[in-house]
């Protein structure tokens, strides 16, 4: 039986893609080859990257301006090449601490010049989204749109900020429709809306670049990237691939119609906690997410009672992250209602059996 995959990455991806993605394994295009066993340069992967590249233009609306690039190293490596290529180092770079991630990536920008933080949740265990305000004198301002790991959102952005904005989207990229125009760079690890681990998406604004003063490692240097097309070295040729089919699954769909999606899901569950006297959620209403759904039982022994209970529905790695406990569901766009119904189905019956 296929499982309902709640996990919060590598997490759920659309079967469709799941299919074609294997197809490609074994033969892809019809060429007699593996996906696996082709130059990233040949045409054919050629025309997966430029495609991937054009949708994520396309799905965000961005031009020219704008570059996309498929790198390796996951979203902590961006914690380092967002400083190491936009921090001047007498500049300071605002951060917004609302969790782990976010406040990992202020330290790595520690190490390249002055970092203010402008706004924290940590008081109360980030189970809000502060105010903030950056300024003008800031290089940029760092913000983290989903905390995959306490399950809240920004829901609204800082559109007009008077400094670039940098986002951290790994846990909700192409979940709803921004003004991605807005950004000086976005950046997101694949493995929770978008493919596989491996690859990370970077979109960055051209002319930010080469202002620092600083010399740059090559494959830490965005120019690097962009003038050779996002292939300075070999790209993970792979998961840029089920990106691809997925950015294409997406298209299909569109934003409004995910977005959509993605709150009567939220509004399903969240509904069920709020309603059923055997769980509470972990995080202010207004910050909660529409990614990860953070909740927990109300007497502790009923954890892993329904833990196995959900499980037997079929429903998988709910478990909540290891610094924060109880249980965390991840909605991410490949979950459908269906899924989640049968999330909720399962709280109500142990309502049933235990309350
Ligand atoms: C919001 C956010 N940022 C960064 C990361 C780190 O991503 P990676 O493991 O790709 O380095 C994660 C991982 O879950 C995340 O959720």
């Amino acid at each position: 039986m296929k499982k309902i995959n709640f996990c919060a990455g590598p997490g759920i991806m659309p079967q469709s893609v799941l299919e074609k993605a294997a197809q490609a394994v074994l033969d892809f295009k019809g060429m007699g080859l593996s996906l696996l066993e082709i130059s990233h340069r040949s045409r054919p992967f050629k025309d997966v990257l430029e495609g991937a590249q054009t949708l994520v233009k396309q799905l965000y609306g961005l031009d020219d301006a704008y570059e996309v690039l498929f790198l390796g190293g996951g979203a902590s490596m961006q914690f380092c090449m967002v400083p190491y290529n936009l921090l001047p180092e007498k500049g300071t770079a605002a951060y917004v601490k609302t969790g782990v991630w976010a406040d990992k990536a202020s330290r790595e920008a520690r190490l390249f010049g002055e970092v203010a933080i402008v706004g924290s949740s940590e008081d109360r265990r980030y189970a809000y989204i502060p105010q903030y305000e950056a300024s003008e004198a800031h290089a940029y301002l760092h913000i983290t749109t989903n905390n995959t790991i306490y399950g809240t959102q920004l829901h609204d952005l800082p559109y007009d900020s008077p400094c670039p904005v940098v986002a951290d989207m790994s846990s909700d990229i192409f979940s709803r429709p921004i003004k991605a125009d807005q950004f000086g760079l976005i950046y997101a690890g694949a493995q929770k809306n978008m493919g596989p681990a491996g690859a990370t998406l970077v979109i960055v604004r051209k002319d930010l670049l080469g202002k620092t003063g600083r010399k740059i490692p090559s494959m830490l240097d965005y120019s690097v990237h962009i003038a050779n097309g996002s292939m300075f070295n070999t790209p993970p040729v792979f998961a840029i691939y089920c990106c691809y089919l997925t950015l294409q699954w997406i298209a299909e769909r569109g934003l409004e119609r995910i977005e959509n999606d993605n709150r009567q899901k939220a509004a399903l569950l969240y509904t069920e906690i709020d309603r059923n006297a055997l769980f509470s959620g972990n995080v202010d209403a207004a910050a909660r997410s529409l990614m990860n759904a953070t909740f927990r039982t109300n007497i502790a022994e009923h954890h892993d009672l329904f833990r196995q209970f959900a499980a037997e529905a079929g429903c998988v790695a709910l478990e909540g992250h290891r610094s924060v406990g109880g249980f965390r569901a991840s909605l991410y766009n490949a979950m459908d209602l269906a899924g989640v119904s049968v999330l909720v189905d399962a709280m109500r019956e142990f309502e049933l059996k235990y309350g």
